[in-house]
């Protein structure tokens, strides 16, 4: 098949404020859906920009005291640092304020200037008699003229949810001085968008759109289409219009011409790329862009309207996604819930929200739940329990046995089943059923994790002569991991790229039918740690408004108290010793001595970590009974809380025995 060429967008986010939280999950399903393309060998581009024009971004600088230009530049640095953070893999990263989109945007209004279709005429507005500037309705405060609530914007009220227009308003004032508004009148300039009723009519219902959008287009087209504004009066930051002195293009006019501009910009610095072979009228490429449900007017209206008007090709598709909740309800600033992108890296791995979007992504525009404890319980139990559990459960018989996995495959039908896979799941990756995907793979997960129980390897290795059997059932293990992490790349690219040094080899998705054979890994390092539901908790704390405080003075270390040599027969008595049954064992990220262990102790499982790394394998301790002192008040550590503590005798080193009870002893039995 011949390769694709595709060019890919997110929407530009505003160059005023910082990302969040619901942000990312468009850059996030933008991204994994460009990493797959690339997996498939397509030739994919992935571009963007910061939307830098408008005056909200010209008032905060102001408010900040310094220049817009300024302001954009930070703000720029600090969301280019956060999406490559969370592993965004743009191939650019522009700005709307550039000299490639002053000159498309130029291009673009002559071109429509040319056809007639552009009307100017004079409107009426608010203005700030102050501050000397056209107020657009959010820039209005007063009081609502149904409810009587004090302190609601222009166009509608926060208290009661009616809609007006800022001349309703009781007592209207400018947000921005405080000056009550007066009304003046300027020249503006519209874009005759019903001139191009019949194209859209078309346009919105030949597969560009996802059916429910396209109904909710059809019913506008329906009511008739308005000319649009797209014009603004001096002061505005943005690009002054050719040949009208004092009038600014709307940011809006601007904004998605940025990803033309950013695209030429990547396109002169590339060899590979020519601008002309993606956005000719007859161009063979294919142009998507990834946006929010609520901007489907500006994408599948004037957006295509603007495009064929200046003979550009239009998008081939807009796909459109829903909002972000979080525990089932808005984002919430007071509630922590409004999460910027910083803070939840201050906190938790990056890789545990693209993976637990995209288990829940599907192509619909419904909203997405982040619902906080689900999501560490599915990360916790996909990606460490079952997917890296894999990998850790048989790196370390491979690496017993010199290194090399065996030189024929066992049972070339589990692999078989595995590979067999790959042309369904790139179907869901390809139409962006990602939770599909995900189901598919976990699903496969479930099955390499219920072969390596089946064949207990480690039983097997117990006795003398089975090395053979022991490192063909591992050699498949490792197999079925390295089939899964390249099916997860798109999703996981950091603990791929740990993958491939754990696997000595590149996760190549066109290779899969391909087991590795007699081939070399290396030593196994788990790739990703549990989340503790403390991180999480620490995060929405760090989310919530800081009140101000009385600063309180740091309370005074304790002196610890000496150690005893003798203790009553009360203290021991409040030692609570019982069976445990280690359930799970795997080693700790970053840590040299740890492992971390689950404790079934009669119901109830415990997260302990232990510092018998020296002895044990994390694989030799599943299933085997040991005993724990259960009333040991959790201690928080580096990696994470350990709520009691595991019995082992010995020096040190190889020497530590874990205590294990005789036979009969059930897990949860006191010890008397
Ligand atoms: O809604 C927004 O956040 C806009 N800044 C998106 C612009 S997308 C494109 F058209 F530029
Ligand atoms: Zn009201």
């Amino acid at each position: 098949m011949p390769q694709r060429k595709i060019l890919v967008t997110s929407a530009l986010p505003y160059a005023n404020g910082p990302i969040h939280l619901g942000h990312l999950m468009e850059y996030i399903q933008t991204d994994i859906w460009v990493r797959f393309q690339k997996a498939r060998g397509q030739q994919c581009t992935y571009v963007c920009a910061d939307d830098a024009h408008g005056t909200a971004i010209m008032l905060k600088a102001e408010q900040l005291g310094i220049t817009s230009e300024e302001l954009i530049g930070q703000v720029n640095t600090e969301h280019q640092r956060d999406f490559a953070d969370f592993l965004i893999a743009f191939d650019n990263y522009y700005s709307t304020h550039s000299d490639e989109n002053r000159e498309l945007a130029a291009y673009i209004y002559k071109a429509c200037k040319l056809k007639g279709h552009i009307a100017s005429r004079n409107i009426t507005q608010a203005f700030d008699p102050e501050k000397e500037l056209f107020l657009a309705d959010r820039f209005i405060k007063g009081t609502c003229p149904n409810c009587k609530s004090e302190d609601q914007y222009g166009d509608n009220c926060e208290v009661c949810g009616a809609t007006y227009s800022p001349t309703d308003l009781i007592d209207p004032k400018s947000a921005i001085s405080g000056a009550t508004p007066i009304t003046k009148e300027s020249t503006h300039f519209f874009f005759k968008l019903p001139d191009f009723q019949e194209f859209l009519e078309e346009w919105t219902r030949s597969g560009t759109l996802q059916p429910q959008v396209a109904n909710k287009l059809a019913e506008w087209l329906e009511a008739g289409l308005q000319e649009w504004d797209i014009s603004r009066d001096a002061p505005y930051f943005g690009f002054e219009i050719p040949n009208e002195p004092g009038k600014y293009f709307y940011v809006w006019l601007d904004a998605p011409i940025g990803y033309l501009a950013s695209f030429k910009n990547l396109c002169d610095k590339s060899d590979e790329l020519d601008f002309d072979e993606y956005w000719n009228k007859d161009s063979k490429a294919e142009v998507y862009h990834f946006i929010g449900k609520d901007i489907v007017n500006f994408h599948a209206l004037f957006w295509p309207a603007l495009l064929s008007c200046a003979d550009f090709r239009t998008p081939s598709a807009v796909y459109a996604h829903g909002f972000v909740t979080v525990d089932g309800k808005k984002m919430s600033k007071s509630r922590g819930t409004f999460i910027m992108a910083r803070t939840y890296l201050d906190h938790l791995n990056p890789e545990y929200l693209r993976y637990y979007f995209a288990a829940k992504l599907t192509s619909h525009v419904d909203d997405l739940d982040l619902n906080l404890h689900d999501f560490a319980a599915k990360v916790n139990a996909d990606l460490v329990g079952k997917l890296v559990n894999i990998a850790s459960r048989c790196a370390g018989f491979v690496k017993k046995s010199g290194g090399n996995l065996s030189a024929e495959v066992s049972e070339p039908e589990l692999l078989a089943q595995f590979a067999e896979k790959s042309d369904a799941i790139a179907e869901a990756y390809e139409h962006r059923e990602f939770s599909k995907a995900i189901r598919d793979i976990m699903h496969l997960a479930d099955i390499a994790n219920q072969y390596i129980a089946d064949k207990e390897p480690w039983q097997l290795a117990k006795q003398a002569g089975n090395e053979q059997q022991v490192l063909d059932i591992c050699s498949n293990g490792i197999n079925m991991f390295y089939i899964l992490m390249t099916y997860l790349s798109p999703v996981l690219p950091d603990m791929a790229r740990k993958t491939e040094e754990f696997l000595n080899t590149k996760l190549d998705w066109s290779q899969v039918p391909q087991p590795l054979v007699k081939h070399a890994i290396n030593k196994f390092k788990p790739m990703i740690s549990r989340i503790d539901p403390k991180q999480i908790e620490a995060m929405v704390q760090d989310s919530k408004p800081k009140t101000a405080e009385p600063s309180k003075a740091k309370p005074k270390a304790k002196p610890k108290p000496e150690t005893p040599t003798e203790i009553e027969y009360d203290d021991f008595a409040k030692v609570d010793l019982r069976i445990a049954k280690i359930v799970n064992a795997e080693h700790v990220e970053g840590a040299d001595k740890l492992l971390r262990l689950t404790l079934d102790i009669g119901g109830q499982q415990r997260q302990v970590f232990a510092g018998i790394k020296s002895a044990y394998q994390p694989e030799q301790l599943i299933g085997r009974l040991t005993l724990t002192v259960a009333n040991l008040k959790p201690r928080k550590m580096k990696f994470g809380m350990s709520e009691g503590m595991v019995l082992a005798a010995g020096p040190g080193g190889k020497d530590i025995w874990l205590l294990q009870p005789d036979e009969g002893a059930q897990p949860g039995m006191r010890v008397m």
